[in-house]
């Protein structure tokens, strides 16, 4: 089953979709390409942008509207969290989200974050019985200057998420290097769209699955669409 761990569908909670219009659209791309299931994952910061409670009646409304409409992908529940220095205790409090039933958890940093501070804020999570699944590491300044940071991060244990539309070259020259780099080196546990919009940074998966298959094989991809967001959302050792 292929399963998309990371997308701003819910509409209305971040940047992502706009409107509930954009976000069955969203959905549907994703039908047609054979996704099976979409956690969305709304940006989240405690204190700023939408709070849990819209986050939730975002997340059921549009359950509900996709059930309605008989849209056949199957809707979860999910978080982005930005990484501050309160996060092992707000994971430990329940007063962010992992992924649903799950010890992993999806987290992003600032993109121009040092370096120094990435290890300390993990391994406190990880201290705390939190893993960590790292949002598109390729992304961020002290990765692009230091790619080997993931693979200790890999070592570790950490899930590594890159972006779809990085592998593709939409992020531009550094993301696909580094992207790149990391999947054939075999430190990559799934691939997701981060959509955002039905248009660019969308959740259509056509042109990936055109490309992919032929540059990194089908048994890794199989491995980073369906193996291991599957053992991330059963709370399984990757
Ligand atoms: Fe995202």
């Amino acid at each position: 089953m292929i399963i998309d761990l990371h997308n701003h569908i819910l509409p209305g909670v971040d940047d992502g979709a706009l409107s509930m219009e954009d976000a069955v659209e969203m959905a549907i791309q994703a039908e047609k390409c054979g996704i099976k299931k979409i956690v969305a994952t709304p940006h989240y910061c405690r204190g700023c942008g939408a709070s849990l409670a819209e986050i939730e009646e975002a997340y059921r409304e549009l359950s509900s509207v996709l059930k309605n409409e008989q849209i056949n992908v199957k809707l979860e529940k999910g978080m982005e969290i930005m990484a501050t220095d309160e996060l092992p205790e707000l994971l430990k409090k329940g007063e962010v989200w992992t992924y649903p039933d799950s010890s992993y958890f999806l987290v992003e940093f600032d993109l121009d974050e040092d370096e120094a501070y990435f290890d300390g804020l993990l391994d406190r999570c990880k201290n705390n019985g939190f893993v960590p699944i790292i949002a598109h590491p390729e992304r961020y300044r002290a990765v692009r200057h230091r790619p080997k940071l993931v693979e200790t991060w890999h070592k570790k244990g950490y899930g590594i998420q890159v972006n779809r539309d990085s592998l593709l070259g939409h992020f531009g020259e550094a993301s696909f290097t580094c992207a790149d780099l990391f999947m054939k080196n075999g430190w990559v546990n799934c691939i997701a769209s981060d959509a955002h919009s039905p248009q660019t940074r969308n959740s259509r998966w056509s042109e990936a699955f055109c490309q992919l298959p032929s540059r990194y094989g089908l048994r890794m991809l199989a491995y980073c669409l369906e193996t291991a967001p599957e053992k991330i959302l059963s709370n399984l050792p990757l």
